[in-house]
């Protein structure tokens, strides 16, 4: 069974002290309520240790927001997943479209990461998603397909079970101008369709598909209630308790 997830991504946000309290309000808020999904921070390497240290990761998940392409040696400034791995941390975005766009990430980087994520015990986070103008020439759907394919479908069927994907369409990450309901759903329930068709239906429905770009308070319920939406990964949003909080709400 597929695991309902809300995963926040603070991306280049906080400073360590700011960091340490908004992880220590959010792990409190989760200790004290019930909720009825996993709840994951991905903050910056250099929060990972002391974060670590405050929050109890039986309540809160911690990961990182990217691993290096290689395992140690001289690469001056990277930081590999086996690092990552021993602050504590047990999950890792990869692939975000930030990544790509910003830091030329390739497929064949992706692929390099995902195998080292794997092999280092954490679990990546995974994402995909079309840019606006592939999104308006309806090849979104091609985009994302071979998204998934080439950076994941060398993996064997018990590693691809292991990853937690997220479609984040790059036109609604940090607008405000969400995908709707029925976007995500469509374009989630293709994303399993692809995977069933490499790694057969059993694995297709075992692996949460989270949906990201502009999730809020107020419509982080209706976007979860679609059954091919297992949850979502979150930005601006998961920078303030409240709003965070409003979004696990949502399950
Ligand atoms: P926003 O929620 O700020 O749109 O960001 C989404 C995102 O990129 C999460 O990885």
């Amino acid at each position: 069974m597929r695991k309902n997830i809300v995963a926040g991504n603070w991306k280049m946000n906080t400073t360590l002290p700011e960091g340490l309290k908004l992880a220590d309000e959010v792990n409190a808020a989760l200790a004290a309520e019930k909720h009825n999904c996993d709840v994951i921070i991905c903050v910056p390497f250099t929060h990972l240790a002391p974060v670590a240290a405050v929050i109890d990761q039986n309540v809160l998940g911690l990961g990182a927001e990217n691993c290096a392409d290689h395992t140690s040696g001289a690469y001056t400034g990277e930081v590999s997943a086996p690092m990552v791995a021993s602050t504590g941390a047990t999950y890792v975005i990869l692939g975000h479209s930030e990544r790509r766009q910003y830091y030329g990430e390739t497929a064949a980087t992706l692929r390099e990461k995902v195998d080292l994520a794997l092999a280092a015990g954490l679990t990546p986070i995974f994402c995909i998603g079309e840019v606006l103008a592939e999104r308006e020439n309806g090849t979104y759907n091609d985009v994302v397909k071979a998204q998934v394919e080439d950076a994941l479908f060398h993996l064997s069927a018990e590693d691809f079970g292991k990853l937690i994907l997220a479609y984040e369409p790059v036109w609604a990450i940090g607008t405000g101008k969400t995908a709707t309901a029925d976007q995500a759903e469509d374009m989630h329930a293709h994303i399993r369709g692809v995977i069933a068709a490499k790694y057969g239906e059993q694995v297709a429905q075992d692996t949460s598909i989270l949906y990201g770009g502009s999730c809020k308070p107020s419509n982080a319920a209706e976007l979860f209630a679609k059954p091919d939406v297992d949850g979502g990964l979150i930005g601006g949003a998961s920078l303030k308790c409240a709003d965070f909080m409003g979004i696990v709400k949502a399950f």
